[in-house]
């Protein structure tokens, strides 16, 4: 293979990357601007109780609308499938109101103006009851989930005995910690175009699974998955708020069938509050003890996590799973509970449990550090385990020390006096604090085509999602590389659910499962190319062995002359060669524990008199496995870093307590950072491979970098002020306080 063709690893640009600054990759919202009528969602403004009555004479008679779909006039729905993705409340099917921003109606007309304007003229009558609207106050109602965690994890866990441990060690700390809702907020709202034709449905949607929309909406209307079709080509960010088929997607679909017209649902900004999760609120008690020369006796992590009633559905964040197994600790004690509360459902939100939870037991440990007067990244290390003790099985690849040795050898760790306000840098108070990241590795199965054509262009077809991180170029790469062209030669084809199928883009494993599945379809056409060069006319290609052959350049090259693929498939009259595959996990791969881990480190500067705190540096050291493409790498660990900043001093949605309602649901009083709020990140790539997981080594990398930064960041915030903020987000008034 050449340079040109196996760019595995190099920095090349995204394949989609002119499409989309020339404006023309296609998301959701833009399939349809003529033959559509538009929907428009009416919401609950009460939290609690029950709709008695809503008029929508007015609405109903202004121009252009063509109805008002409640539940009265909702057409019922079969049961939701039994798939996690599945989101079945609020469907119009009940006059039940959960939470405030609940939808309680869908106005259709013809133009959106005239759909928003007679949205606004819907009056609802409610029988209201009292509801809960925050979780503090309510530990006596505090229960269990009432399944495992993320569908196969423990909720809660007891090696060793935590309390005579606990309570015979010289060094322990003990704290509470708390993390607020967070709003994903990706750039792109979410938005579907639903079409009916006789018994089967089309969308247009933007989801991180086209599989789970397709299965979901086959389930509700009662069809067979292959007459629902779903279209999404691209994706403007997800972040996990795209990967469950919230009732949106489903609204749609039942409003275009009612009014027999496609129909266009767009979720307005303030929308995205109320209709897609977030991460929910969280509090976590963390103990932890160890003997004088750091080694941890005793850790337990309880994390009480706020979810909605019932009826809106079950989701438990799972804070405490990286306590499990990320320390050597003989006695370690977990639990998850959950408080119901009159909110909208949580979700998986990036890094889903590990941002939370590490925000927990990394500023724990750094409390540790402190109390045992030792070096945080000396604690660390003197606590590696190279096995899984949660799940008994050796880690498949852990470069955990390497990651740590290189990230504060190129942050200038060293540097660093350990006594808090002991650095300045004019009146700044300087303060580094760094934290461990780790994410799991996973892999699903996943389906592929890779087709050679006459011309030698490839095809590479996967019902796989491109959420802007670089999936189709990986694809391209990965299939080029096998083929022996260069990634402009190859045309990537994903997010149609009539290609094969792919799993959700959710839990970091669309790299892991989807470009094994490429790599197998692309070395089964070459194999099938070599076959027919092994066959073909002339002597010298009769007796040589496969083993010297090589596709480079449109030809198969042996050792003594070239054979072009045009030609071959020419004389065997195909106008193309494609082979199908369906790679999955090893089984080999189920006897370890899979994880990715990581090193951040961060310097911050506060302002002694005004608690303002500033990130000012940042180096983050990633166990990537192996890189495919050092730009979309790069650009994901920048982006986990960047969410995770924000995680740490600004992101928060409040709610209001008298309503339930979230109050700043708008991107201008939820704040996120801004080019200005981010530092110089340097990045580090740690490629030990991952052999076991993926034949390409490769380790998922979208939630590492999210995980750890908050609480490297509160450990700054520590050495730089001596206050320990346990409360996120670190906000100028606790920094103060
Ligand atoms: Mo990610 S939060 O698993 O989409």
């Amino acid at each position: 293979m050449s340079e040109q063709t196996n760019t595995i690893g190099h920095a090349i640009d995204r394949v989609d990357g002119r499409l989309k600054v020339m404006g023309h990759a296609k998301y959701a919202a833009e399939f349809a601007n003529t033959d559509v009528v538009h929907a428009v969602l009416v919401q609950s403004t009460i939290a609690a109780g029950t709709i008695l009555a809503i008029d929508a004479l007015v609405a109903r008679s202004m121009p252009g609308v063509i109805d008002v779909i409640t539940a009265e006039n909702a057409e019922k729905l079969h049961k939701a499938p039994e798939i996690q993705q599945a989101i079945s409340f609020p469907l119009l099917q009940s006059n039940e109101v959960l939470f405030n921003g609940q939808h309680i109606a869908i106005v259709v007309a013809d133009s959106l103006q005239q759909a928003q304007e007679a949205a606004a003229t819907v009056v609802v009558r409610y029988r209201p009851q009292d509801a809960v609207t925050s979780m503090e106050g309510r530990d006596g109602d505090q229960r269990k989930p009432s399944k495992k965690l993320n569908g196969k994890f423990e909720i809660d866990s007891a090696t060793g005995d935590f309390s005579s441990a606990f309570e015979a060690a010289p060094v322990k700390i003990s704290a509470t910690y708390k993390t607020p809702v967070e709003h994903h907020n990706p750039m792109e709202p979410h938005a579907t175009i639903a079409a009916w034709s006789g018994d089967k449905l089309k969308v247009w949607t933007a989801t991180q699974g086209i599989s789970g929309t397709q299965q979901t909406l086959a389930g509700f209307f009662g069809l067979a998955e292959n007459d629902v079709t779903v279209i999404c080509p691209f994706v403007g960010g997800g972040f996990g708020s795209k990967g469950n088929t919230w009732t949106p997607v489903t609204l749609a679909a039942m409003a275009a069938r009612h009014v027999k017209r496609r129909v266009k649902l767009e979720i307005t900004r303030e929308q995205m509050f109320f209709s897609n999760g977030y991460r929910p609120q969280t509090r976590q008690a963390l103990k932890l003890a160890a003997d004088r020369d750091g080694k941890l006796l005793a850790l337990r992590h309880d994390g009480v996590i706020a979810t909605a009633m019932p009826g809106a559905g079950e989701f438990a964040e799972p804070v405490a799973l990286i306590s499990r197994m990320l320390y050597a600790c003989p006695n370690i004690s977990t639990s998850h509970r959950l408080i119901d509360i009159n909110q909208s459902l949580p979700t998986y939100m990036r890094g889903p449990g590990e941002a939370s939870g590490s925000f927990a037991l990394e500023s724990g440990m750094d409390e540790l550090a402190v109390a045992l007067d030792m070096d945080p990244v000396a604690l660390r290390m003197r606590n590696l385990i190279d096995s899984d003790a949660s799940e008994g099985k050796p880690f498949a690849s852990k470069p955990l020390a390497e990651c740590y040795t290189k990230a504060a050898e190129a942050f200038g760790w060293s540097r660093r006096t350990p006594a808090p306000r002991s650095m300045k840098n004019g009146r700044m108070l300087v303060g580094m604090g760094m934290a461990t990241t780790s994410y799991p590795t996973n892999r699903m199965k996943a389906s592929a085509e890779v087709a050679m054509l006459q011309d030698g262009t490839v095809i590479v077809r996967c019902g796989t999602q491109d959420l802007g991180t670089g999936t189709y170029t990986t694809m391209a790469q990965v299939a080029a590389a096998e083929l022996g062209v260069s990634p402009d030669r190859v045309r990537v084809e994903l997010g149609d659910s009539r290609l094969p199928k792919a799993p959700v883009s959710g839990g970091s494993m669309t790299t892991a499962s989807v470009l094994p599945a490429v790599q197998e379809a692309a070395t089964a056409v070459r194999e099938a190319l070599f076959d027919m060069a092994l066959k073909a006319k002339g002597d010298q290609w009769h007796n040589l062995d496969r083993t010297a052959l090589t596709l480079d350049n449109g030809a198969v090259v042996g050792p003594n002359s070239q054979l072009g693929i045009t030609d071959l498939l020419a004389q065997a009259s195909l106008p193309s060669l494609s082979r199908k595959v369906e790679a999955t996990p090893s089984d080999e791969a189920d006897t370890f524990s899979r994880h990715a881990f990581g090193a951040q480190f961060a310097e911050v500067h506060v302002d002694p008199d005004f608690g303002t705190v500033r990130v000012k540096r940042w180096v983050g050291a990633f166990d990537v496995g192996r890189v495919i493409n050092a730009k979309t790498a790069r650009s994901q660990l920048i982006g986990g870093i960047v969410f995770g900043i924000g995680m740490a001093l600004m992101e928060e949605t409040r709610t209001d307590r008298a309503s339930g309602r979230f109050a700043n649901a708008n991107i201008a009083d939820y704040l996120i950072p801004v080019s200005a709020d981010i530092p110089d990140i340097n990045t580090i790539f740690v490629e030990t491979g991952d052999p076991i997981t993926t034949r390409l080594g490769v380790k998922g990398i979208g939630e590492l970098p999210t995980v750890g930064a908050a609480a490297a960041i509160a450990n700054a915030v520590y050495h730089a002020t001596g206050k320990r903020i346990r409360d996120l987000p670190i906000r100028l008034d606790k920094v103060m306080a």
